[in-house]
């Protein structure tokens, strides 16, 4: 297909304001799925889909349409991951496209997710068309929504189109303001191949599947390739497109989008981002802006039954084979034994891949508490990254310690905006600004990662019933007085429990976490002190006090089946208290207890 006449595009939406319902028409109008097809067809997707889970990244489809014009037309929708922790991986899939349809509900309006989007694809010098769609709703306002798009995010709207996903209006006129409003992609034909590496998956039946943007020169099968980033060779056994379904075709040009396989072993080995070129006469510099996605969340992940140690391996190792951006490495805790101790994106993938282990591999886990990495400068001189508060070094070899920070976005209706800025106060945000657009404000705060991890998207959940949006950006690291909090129980330190907190709350967070335990954990046959220290340094304590000797005595006498049942009861106790040896916590403490309200 010459250049002209094929149009590169992304959907930028917020969830459930309609991308896929939209994707599904744009295909099923221009027939390139026949209709009695489409029900099967959609259900495939979702298959893959769930099984790829929420590392799914591209959803791409190539379309045919007959414009207006009379010409025909190659369009190629790539579709885009809507979660802030994967925003690396947008930003590569609109490199990788020329344009975006940025589709807002007409009932609804602009969302913080939006935004991110949207400036991604700014970023990327996207052209931009505004679509309003669910305008078949009573709800649908799509003057109000115009406004705010041109408020809000600073774009022409006069030219939005009105659209039912849902009825198909509007279908037509999309598809005709792609092929006119969006460039076409440029590129070299006789240039050596740079193909950018958009995304890859596991397939059970083909390997690793590599989606791939050619920028310039042509890629055919049985071509030898290199990855410029990892130096890996390979040779090229198929070559593709998805119409949705894979299509073998021959070669790809440049602008063009499509699939190769190539014997790779893992997705670890296709770093997203990477340029691919041929093995002979190749690229000699590649595409710019390759900074491969890092962790930013880590956690202690434990199964709660230590005979279930090697399942668990068997089941990280799988989960890591499919996803390149979760790291994990082998951790032995006091407390809860042998575990992993786990890198992720973000919370969200923090949460799919825990309930990935215990739902599909049916391993029962404890998670303990989500930290960030911080840099901690060693009066020697040298740097630490340190991922696990357990491994803080001693406070005096220490000379100062950085943490990470966000640019966080926040768009929520006036009346809950009170609550939302003392929430961002609470976690130490500065407010970098707040605007307002009709009855909504945007604040904009910078905001300590760490503060954001455990339970801050639950807090802003619950003060705004649900009607706030949110979204971040990492910002970079900045210093801050920051401690490591031990806690100890009947004396002896839980290592799972110890956490870096600001020295201006540490006593605060002490106390709570102290109190919170004291509840948690039940009662023994001795008195149990709960403290909270920095170094030597007692800042918290509570007193669990020991449960009673003679259970009965308050019995009366009376009644003896209820004295026998405490009484058993009682020798239960006690034989649990042998097994364990020591002061039985239980699982739940470890998430509980550091939840702050
Ligand atoms: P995620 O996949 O969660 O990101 O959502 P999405 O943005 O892809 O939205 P999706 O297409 O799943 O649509 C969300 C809901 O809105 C679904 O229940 C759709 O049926 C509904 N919907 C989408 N478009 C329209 C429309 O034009 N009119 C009406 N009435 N409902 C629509």
């Amino acid at each position: 297909t010459p250049l002209s006449h094929i149009r590169n595009f992304s959907i930028v939406a917020h969830i459930d304001h309609g991308k896929s319902t939209l994707a599904d028409r744009l295909i099923q109008s221009t027939n390139t799925v026949a209709d009695r097809d489409m029900k099967a067809q959609l259900l495939d997707t979702m298959d893959i889909e769930r099984e790829r889970g929420i590392t799914i990244k591209a959803n791409t489809v190539r379309i045919d349409f007959r414009a207006a014009d009379g010409e025909d037309y190659v369009l190629n929708l790539i579709d885009t991951p809507g979660h802030v922790d994967f925003a690396y991986e947008v930003s590569r899939s609109m490199r990788a496209v020329e344009g975006s349809l940025l589709v807002v509900d007409s009932t609804q309006g602009v969302e913080a997710q939006t935004l991110a989007n949207v400036y991604q694809a700014i970023d990327a010098d996207h052209e931009l068309i505004p679509v309003l769609n669910k305008i078949d709703l009573p709800a649908s306002d799509c003057d109000r929504v115009a406004e705010q798009i041109e408020d809000v995010i600073g774009i022409d709207a006069s030219g939005a189109i009105a659209v039912s996903a849902k009825t198909g209006v509007g279908i037509t006129e999309t598809l005709e303001a792609i092929v006119q409003h969006l460039p076409a992609p440029t590129g070299d034909i006789d240039a050596p191949l740079k193909a950018m590496l958009v995304d890859s998956w596991y397939d059970s039946y083909l390997g690793v599947v590599v989606l791939v943007r050619i920028m310039d020169g042509v890629l055919k099968k049985g071509d030898k390739i290199r990855m410029m980033q990892t130096g890996a060779s390979y040779g090229v056994d198929r070559i593709g497109v998805f119409r949705p379904q894979m299509q073998n075709i021959d070669a790809l040009g440049p602008g063009e989008i499509g699939f190769i396989t190539a014997s790779i072993k893992q997705v670890r080995d296709t770093k997203v981002g990477d340029t691919i070129t041929h093995e002979k006469k190749g690229a000699e510099e590649p595409l710019p802006g390759f900074a491969p996605s890092q962790p930013v969340v880590f956690c202690g992940l434990f199964p709660v039954d230590s005979a279930e140690f090697e399942d668990m391996r068997d089941a990280i190792e799988k989960l890591a084979l499919n996803d390149a951006s979760f790291s994990y490495e082998m951790e032995t805790s006091a407390a809860l034994g042998f575990g992993f101790r786990c890198g992720f994106l973000g919370l969200l993938h923090l949460e799919v891949i825990r309930d990935r282990i215990e739902r599909e591999y049916d391993i029962e886990l404890i998670t303990t508490a989500p930290s960030v990495i911080y840099h901690v400068y060693m009066r020697d001189g040298t740097k630490i990254d340190l991922h696990n508060p357990a491994d803080m070094p001693d406070m005096t070899l220490v000379d100062h310690l950085e943490e990470p920070r966000i640019k966080a976005t926040i768009l929520v209706p006036d009346e809950y905006l009170g609550d939302v800025l003392k929430l961002c106060q609470d976690r130490r945000g500065i407010q970098m600004d707040l605007t307002y657009a009709g009855s909504r404000a945007m604040a904009v705060y910078d905001l300590p990662l760490n503060e954001v991890v455990f339970d801050f998207y639950d807090r802003l959940k619950s003060v705004t019933k649900g009607y706030a949006s949110f979204d971040y950006n990492l910002e970079g690291y900045r210093q801050d007085n920051l401690v490591k909090m031990s806690i100890l129980v009947n004396d002896e330190p839980v290592d799972a429990l110890s956490m870096m907190v600001h020295r201006d709350r540490a006593e605060m967070r002490g106390r709570a976490m102290c109190e919170k335990l004291k509840e948690l954990i039940p009662r023994h046959m001795f008195k149990i002190p709960i403290q909270a220290a920095i170094g030597g340094k007692v800042i918290a304590r509570e007193t669990l006090s020991a449960m009673r000797k003679d259970v009965t005595a308050k019995c009366y006498g009376g009644d003896a089946t209820r004295k026998r049942k405490l009484l058993d009861k009682q020798k239960a106790g006690k034989k649990k208290m042998r097994q364990f040896g020591k002061v039985d916590i239980p699982q739940e403490a470890f998430i509980s207890a550091l939840k702050m309200d």
